[in-house]
């Protein structure tokens, strides 16, 4: 076949032939555009088949017949059969010899979509010149699912977009791990919005933040040193148990003593101890872990909200003094969600500039710790109701073992050659024309791949219903005159 074009002009008549049941090709003498992704119909003798278009080469010579084996303009992938009811069938593939080909109308994908129960309607799917709802699978969201995009493609704004739908639709619980207070008004619905859901959107929230960014109706942002881990406890301390070995010693000693305590008393007991115990007392101190504002005392812990209630909570993880202060609060929520794994509730973990928190060079003892914990949800959470929804700008800024676990795609625009082909490798099932398609995609604009979507879909996302929180900073242009 000729090099492949991401769209291409083919003759009115259309036929395709399947050998195998599973893939078919196609070819054409004008007419028509197909581009990879395209939805399409073959009747065949006794059945309607639907199947979907991989590639497409240059068209063929004039005067060539859309039958000559030689005139092979496209491929495509066989989805299954749509019965007299449109219910697709996806275990019947028979194979088909050359049968006019078509695009497949809006009652097909609609069949399409109800067979797969596909009800999350996020956007618009764009299809062989046709445009009908892009509805995700609900169920779908059983796995873990990557959102890449360069910078301003569109990866906040679709997020938001899809919680909108999962919070209305579903009732997942949600942890929102949000750098940027993007979300910090997810429960505040625009005007014109339904009031069944904008009620729903608003009961389901809960935002917290630290004291500088708090403004009404947020909670603070909050964790317990004495909730934390013996391993979190001495992260936060800088205490590696080889380097620091006798200080180490000393702290889970002490710890094992005194029990379950807050940072406060356990400070005043080394103050009080050995020359060790008073070592640590110092180091302690110095990194100035008694003026972290994140220490709960009597208020909930962001652990206790999160699984107190089957609701969704916004974390905003800015405004802290100390770098660490968002990690460790971050680290003790998923530690907890996977102490309490057991109980198996659906959870969907979303983290948003994920590359922060999932990269491969953790910068310190408590991002550390934090990866591997991401790492063992990444891996085993499924099982336990536990998932993952990453949003970041390349592949390559998260963790391979993270990353290579995920089994949903929504891709947005993306520049790098580079960046497509390890998506490529990563994401076997997301067609590589589609993936390659991504170097044109307007704001807004995703290819979504795998469980979640019935097909690999190429769409425009919907508008928010709810606001948007930070935005990008204007550029500040002098008016001529002014
Ligand atoms: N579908 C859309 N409709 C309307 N506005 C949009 C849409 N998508 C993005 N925008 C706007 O474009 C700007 C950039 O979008 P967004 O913040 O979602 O990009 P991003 O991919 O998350 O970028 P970054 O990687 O830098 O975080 C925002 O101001 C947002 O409001
Ligand atoms: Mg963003």
């Amino acid at each position: 076949m000729c090099p492949s074009t991401s769209q291409s002009t083919v003759p009115s008549r259309v036929t395709a032939q399947s050998r195998d049941g599973r893939t078919f090709t196609f070819g054409a003498t004008g007419g028509p555009s197909y581009g990879p992704g395209d939805m399409v119909v073959v009747r065949a003798e006794d059945v309607t088949v639907l199947g979907q278009v991989l590639e497409v080469g240059e068209p063929p010579s004039s005067g060539a017949s859309a039958d000559d084996p030689a005139t092979t303009l496209g491929t495509g992938m066989v989805i299954g059969t749509l019965d007299a009811d449109g219910v697709l069938r996806r275990a019947s593939r028979p194979p088909f010899a050359s049968s006019p080909l078509t695009p497949a109308g809006p009652e097909e994908l609609a069949g399409l979509q109800r067979s797969t129960a596909a009800g999350l309607t996020v956007g618009t799917w764009h299809t062989a010149g046709d445009r009908t709802t892009a509805d995700l699978r609900a169920g779908g969201f059983n796995r873990h699912t990557f959102l890449c995009g360069q910078s301003g493609s569109g990866k906040t704004y679709a997020l938001g977009v899809l919680l909108e739908r999962l919070i209305l639709g579903t009732d997942l619980r949600v942890v929102v791990m949000d750098p940027n207070a993007d979300f910090v008004r997810l429960g505040e619905t625009k005007d014109g919005t339904p009031g069944t859901e904008a009620a729903r959107l608003a009961e389901r929230i809960r935002v917290l933040r630290s004291n500088s960014t708090r403004t009404e109706g947020a909670e603070p942002l909050r964790m317990r040193f004495r909730a934390m881990t013996r391993k979190a406890q001495a992260a936060v301390a800088q205490l590696d148990p080889v380097r620091d070995q006798d200080e180490y010693n000393a702290f889970i000693t002490l710890l094992a003593q005194l029990g379950d305590v807050d940072l406060g008393i356990l400070l005043g007991s080394m103050k009080e101890g050995t020359a060790a115990e008073q070592r640590l007392a110092r180091r302690i101190e110095n990194l100035g872990l008694p003026l972290w504002e994140v220490w709960a005392f009597d208020l909930p812990s962001a652990a206790d909200v999160v699984t107190g209630a089957q609701g969704v909570t916004v974390m905003d993880l800015g405004g802290f003094g100390d770098p660490a202060e968002p990690l460790a609060v971050c680290l003790e929520v998923v530690d907890e969600l996977w102490a309490q794994r057991d109980r198996r509730v659906p959870t969907l973990l979303v983290i948003d500039e994920a590359h922060n928190l999932c990269s491969t060079d953790p910068g310190n003892p408590v991002a550390q710790l934090l990866l591997d914990r991401l790492i063992q949800i990444a891996a085993e959470g499924r099982k336990y109701g536990l998932w993952l929804l990453l949003s970041s700008q390349r592949p390559s800024k998260i963790h391979p073992q993270i990353l290579s676990q995920c089994d949903n795609l929504m891709l947005m625009r993306m520049n790098s050659p580079d960046d497509i082909a390890e998506l490529g490798r990563v994401f076997g099932f997301a067609p590589q024309e589609m993936l390659r398609a991504s170097t044109g995609f307007l704001q807004g604009e995703a290819l979504l791949a795998g469980g979640f979507a019935p097909v690999p879909m190429r769409a425009t996302m919907r508008e928010r219903l709810t606001h948007e929180g930070g935005s990008d900073v204007a550029v500040p242009v002098v008016t001529p005159g002014s």
